[in-house]
């Protein structure tokens, strides 16, 4: 049998921390032969509902989930894990500052980010989902200097099925049948769902998404913005944010990070820019990848149109703005 893999999850006492710990539990994000040991944190007022959460993991009686630890302290929390999940941050409310919203992020990440440098197992690769998730992810790093850059990431999985699931409607297929569109750059409403790469399965074979829906006018305009602005759709429809979709996201950017990309798909992460496409080395920045062995690598060599070439630089450009924001907050 296999050993346990230990997973954090931060802020697990909230709406996506509760959706996405029984999908972990179930083996949704690490497989179905995984056992798991949930590590959750949370802060000190939300003692009582993650003390409920984890009663609620205890009478679900997963098979694969073989320990929890559920705690306020950041070390306890930390301490042996495999990967960790950032969900607990402070998100920017109405009327607030970027710059406001960033320093709280920092002192938050500062003793996170800290503990999992002196206290989770090597190679502990994390992923940042709390918002501004590609900016706390570059935080994180500045507390964790130890850790490989390659191991620190951010979700913008979700961003990316959106984008899937938008092209699946509108061609009345499968959402599995399409793959290939990529995200690009922040994780905000600059982002730049791009589909010039994306295919469908047709039962003649793949077939280009621009070729099927042949509505360039659609997919250079409305596409694009349904997808960035669908966060904020779901908060006025639900009256609450994106939850289970961000769990579940979450799930399949670790899934697979970890068991690899099927041969011949890329998925979108946020990673750390090495520069490929021109984009400031230093960023944290959704490009599109392949995994294998446990390591993602940037996919190489796709041509980049000008109107994709403008989009790129746009959300690079606030990504930079942000670092330089969360950097002055540092000092
Ligand atoms: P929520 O407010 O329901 O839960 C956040 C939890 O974090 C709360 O239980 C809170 O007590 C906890 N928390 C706060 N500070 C903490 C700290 N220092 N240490 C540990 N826990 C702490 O929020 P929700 O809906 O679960 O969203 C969480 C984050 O995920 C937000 O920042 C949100 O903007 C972001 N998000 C990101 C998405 C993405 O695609 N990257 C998608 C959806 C949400």
């Amino acid at each position: 049998a296999k050993e346990p893999m230990r997973v954090l999850v931060t802020g697990a006492a909230g709406q996506i921390g509760y959706a996405l710990v029984p999908m972990i539990a179930r083996g949704a994000m690490l497989g179905p032969d995984q056992p798991v040991i949930l590590h959750m944190l949370d802060i000190p007022p939300a003692t009582d509902s993650l003390n409920g959460v984890k009663m609620e993991l205890v009478d679900a009686a997963f098979p694969l989930l073989k320990g929890i630890v559920a705690t306020t302290d950041v070390v306890e929390a930390c301490t042996g894990v495999n990967v960790a999940v950032m969900v607990g941050g402070f998100p920017r409310k109405e009327g607030m500052e970027r710059k406001d919203v960033m320093s709280k992020n920092v002192s938050i990440y500062k003793s996170q980010a800290s503990a999992l440098e002196a206290h989770a197992a090597p190679n502990c690769k994390v992923l940042v989902v709390a918002n501004p998730a590609n900016t706390n992810a570059l935080i994180l790093k500045e507390f964790a200097p130890s850790f490989a850059e390659k191991n620190i990431t951010c979700l913008t999985r979700l961003d990316h099925n959106r984008a899937l699931a938008q092209i699946a409607e509108r061609l009345n297929v499968q959402v599995s049948d399409v793959k290939n569109v990529i995200i690009w750059g922040n994780h905000s409403s600059t982002q730049y769902p791009d589909v010039n790469h994306a295919t469908v399965k047709t039962t003649t074979g793949e077939e280009p998404v621009r070729k099927l829906v042949a509505d360039d006018e659609w997919l250079n305009s409305e596409f694009i913005t349904t997808v960035q602005k669908r966060g904020a759709t779901i908060i006025t429809v639900r009256k609450a944010s994106s939850a289970l979709s961000a769990a579940s996201s979450a799930c399949d950017h670790i899934r697979d990070w970890v068991l690899g990309t099927p041969e011949g798909t890329f998925v979108s992460m946020g990673v750390y820019s090495d520069g490929s496409y021109g984009v400031p080395a230093g960023l944290i920045y959704s490009f599109p990848v392949t995994c294998s062995g446990g390591e993602w690598k940037i996919v190489q060599g796709l041509p980049i149109d000008e109107f994709s070439r403008k989009k790129m630089d746009e959300t690079a450009q606030e990504l930079s703005e942000e670092k330089a924001i969360a950097y002055s907050c540092l000092n």
